[in-house]
């Protein structure tokens, strides 16, 4: 089973690809964490992409498309992906099916997360994220355990383009650009829209729900 899951800044997608990894031992490719990670290693292409991910503008649609095509074609993950953040546009949507074709795969569900902008905002100014184990937290939603090991608040960090300028960009960059690809999904009949602005409990209820029907 592979999975798409978008929407908008701090929607949770997050969060509910760590829950559907859990529950159902997908593999989440988040192509912002994937991002993130160059730019934590240095790389050259950490370094040409920061500024314009600290923009809250997208990367170039090559650059993704050569980062995601590691792990579709890798057996590891054979029908075990969740795509969290992928696609963004509309040339992208097209080459996620051209890309797992080619590698005799499909999608079997996409979920929308929706939350409006004035919803995303404690969100996007309370996350930190262990950088131990990845685990997404909120101090007004969702803290962290306080006497854990792992996620002990040393380790917690936040996200250079968490700022309330940068989200409210990210969140621009999203709805310029997303119509298309919800178009391309509901002529697959694969889209189901999920009321992001409820408990994490309550959307983690519905994704589940969702997966269980398409299991059959
Ligand atoms: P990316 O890392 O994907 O960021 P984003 O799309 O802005 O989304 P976020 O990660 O901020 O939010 P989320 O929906 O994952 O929410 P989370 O679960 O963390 O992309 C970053 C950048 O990389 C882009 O701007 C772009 O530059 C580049 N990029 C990435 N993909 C690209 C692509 N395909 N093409 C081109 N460029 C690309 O939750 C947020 C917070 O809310 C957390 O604190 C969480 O604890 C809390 N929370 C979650 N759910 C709930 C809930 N139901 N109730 C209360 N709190 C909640
Ligand atoms: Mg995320």
């Amino acid at each position: 089973m592979n999975i798409v899951i978008f929407g908008p800044p701090g929607a949770g997608k997050g969060t509910q690809s760590n829950f559907i990894v859990k529950k159902y031992k997908l593999h989440q490719l988040s192509t912002g964490e994937l991002l993130r990670n160059e730019i934590r290693n240095k790389t050259d292409l950490g370094k040409k992409i920061s500024s314009l991910m600290n923009s809250g503008k997208l990367v170039s649609d090559q650059v993704v498309s050569n980062l995601i095509e590691k792990f579709i074609s890798d057996n590891k993950y054979n029908n075990r992906l969740i795509f969290d953040g992928y696609p963004r546009n509309k040339l992208q949507a097209n080459n996620l099916k051209d890309l797992l074709k080619k590698y005799d795969q499909e999608i079997d569900l996409v979920l929308k997360l929706s939350i409006s902008l004035d919803a995303i905002k404690k969100r996007i100014t309370g996350r930190s994220v262990c950088s131990i184990c990845g685990k997404i937290y909120n101090k007004f939603f969702n803290p962290a355990p306080v006497n854990s090991e792992c996620c002990a608040s040393k380790f917690l960090q936040k996200r250079s383009d968490d700022t309330l300028d940068i989200a409210v960009t990210r969140y621009q960059t999203y709805e310029k650009n997303i119509a298309p690809v919800i178009d391309f999904y509901k002529q697959t009949n694969l889209l189901r829209v999920v009321n992001g602005e409820r408990s994490i409990v309550e959307i983690s209820k519905e994704i589940s729900d969702l997966i269980e029907g398409i299991k059959g």
